[in-house]
């Protein structure tokens, strides 16, 4: 960051902010032999990397060292980075350090919740249940069933249905009629289909009502909302244990990060063993790290991604989350507007803002069209990045979708399905991050728009392949033309030997 950078907070660092992401001028040539540039509408999937922190990254490399040398500049220098990157993130996340303690493990929040998930069950085994909801992505719900002995998915039904929200009184049964059998609950704060927001806090107290810890899968939420996991006021509110991805928080190629209650991880030996978590080891014991995060992080970190998150997290504090999350929803909401106008369009989800609010992931079908189709005409002819098919959602996705695929396939066998089943069972996910402006909706509007009128013109130009993807008859970019690693190798190596 330049000198007069560090000095804007606010709206003035979010304004010049907005338009500092790598890869915000990349473009493609299009189906029409266009070239223009690529609108990205996938950044609940992976957000694109903020340059301050790439720069800082890059700062850093010329200094990097591993943290666990001790003695020499650059092992001094390393090792203060790296631990200011914890702190930042305890900071952050209102997380004080005398309770939490920061730890970065694995490539994103998969390695965190199967971590925690362990550390939950081994904390109370007595307690044999987790309890999570069915919007949650695989990964807040799979560790659980591996690693726990019961896992019960709370509905989204009752009064909230058409909102495909999380059934708050469903949750508060399950916890009574499990009462003293309830490990912890594991919920998302925002669900990567719908962009649904939960009630975090509200979902804290209850499971501390009836004696179960509470997890809460940060993945969609870290980036785009506010987060305070500690209140003082209100014990029963705090979380227990948070995960997020540095990967969604713009900064591609950092890690996972937990952030938990030390006195949880303090009474049981960490998973993962090896090399700087332990102060002793002798041929027939080892005596584990009390210090934190020390003990939980096993092994080489990786130094360079936690710092480069870490930075990022700098900038998104000094911008204010609030403000942040505001001029994120300005984006959101007109998009939302616009799609719920349009009669072709199944949004999923509720629709209305203020009774359902949502961050970053709008999931939607164009009626009788394929997903597949409509992802790849929007890459084709549009150059808009978008996701499609389950998003590793599949029973959240399943609910919003089962009735209508009974009226068209009949009683689903989900064991077995057909190429055909596959091609109408998903929906099409447009996400926006921090760089998304409100022309990125109009030019996404308007692509719909001529989709649903030009529907049969499009779908001829496309056939399906053998992975069961839709892909056009003709237009075959050569992506390993567009960006090919030995040649920006070569040419790197050209430019070096002038
Ligand atoms: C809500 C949610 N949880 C967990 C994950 C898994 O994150 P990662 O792939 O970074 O491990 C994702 C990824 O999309 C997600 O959206």
């Amino acid at each position: 960051m330049s000198s007069s950078e560090a000095s804007l907070t606010g709206q003035a660092l979010l304004d010049k902010i907005r338009d500092d992401f790598i890869g915000l001028n990349t473009a493609y040539k299009n189906a029409r032999g266009e070239i223009s540039p690529r609108i990205y509408l996938d950044s609940t999937a992976s957000s694109l990397m903020l340059r301050p922190a790439y720069k800082v990254i890059s700062d850093f490399m010329a200094h990097y060292s591993n943290t666990h040398s001790k003695l020499h500049h650059s092992a001094h220098i390393s090792t203060a980075a790296y631990e200011w990157a914890h702190k930042r993130v305890l900071d952050f996340l209102g997380a004080p350090s005398d309770i939490y303690t920061c730890f970065f493990t694995g490539a994103g929040t998969t390695a965190g919740i199967n971590r925690m998930a362990r550390v939950f069950r081994d904390f109370n085994l007595d307690k044999k249940i987790a309890i999570i909801s069915i919007m949650e992505h695989h990964s807040n719900d799979l560790p659980h069933r591996k690693h726990m002995h019961k896992v019960i998915h709370i509905p989204v039904e009752g009064l909230e249905e058409s909102h495909m929200c999380i059934s708050m009184t469903r949750l508060e049964n399950t916890l009574k009629e499990n009462k003293g059998n309830v490990n912890y609950v594991s919920i998302t704060a925002v669900s990567n289909v719908t962009g649904i927001i939960n009630p975090i806090h509200n979902i804290a107290r209850l499971a501390h009502k009836y004696g179960a810890l509470i997890m809460i899968d940060g993945a969609q939420s870290v980036a785009h909302l506010p987060t305070t996991m500690f209140h003082p006021d209100d014990p029963d509110a705090c979380i227990d244990a948070l995960v997020f991805s540095g990967h969604k928080t713009y900064t591609p190629g950092s890690p996972g990060v937990v952030v938990a209650r030390k006195d949880l991880l303090l009474g049981i030996e960490p998973e993962e063993v090896g090399g700087g978590m332990v102060d002793r080891v002798l041929e027939d014991r080892y005596l584990v790290k009390t210090k934190f995060p020390d003990r939980e992080e096993a092994g080489t970190p990786n130094i360079p991604g936690a710092i480069g998150l870490a930075a990022t997290i700098e900038v998104l504090g000094r911008i204010g989350m609030e403000l942040l999350m505001k001029a994120e929803d300005e984006v959101m909401v007109k998009a939302l507007n616009e799609m719920a106008a349009i009669p072709e369009l199944i949004v999923y989800g509720g629709t209305d803002h203020k009774a359902c609010p949502r961050a970053a992931s709008i999931s939607f079908n164009i009626r009788g069209m394929d997903h597949g189709l409509v992802a790849a005409i929007l890459n084709d002819y549009f150059n808009i990045a978008v996701r499609n098919q389950c998003f590793c959602a599949h029973p959240y996705v399943k609910e919003m979708m089962v009735k209508d695929l009974e009226k068209d396939f009949g009683a689903i066998d989900f064991g077995n399905m057909s190429p055909e089943f596959m091609r109408k069972a998903g929906m099409v996910r447009a996400s926006f991050g921090l760089y998304s402006k409100q022309k990125d909706v109009e030019i996404l509007i308007s692509a719909i728009r001529q989709i649903i009128a030009e529907a049969d013109d499009f779908a001829q130009y496309y056939v399906i392949n053998e992975e069961n993807d839709y892909q056009h008859v003709s237009f075959r970019p050569r992506h390993a033309e567009i960006f090919n690693i030995q040649s920006s190798l070569d040419q790197y190596l050209a430019e070096a030997n002038d």
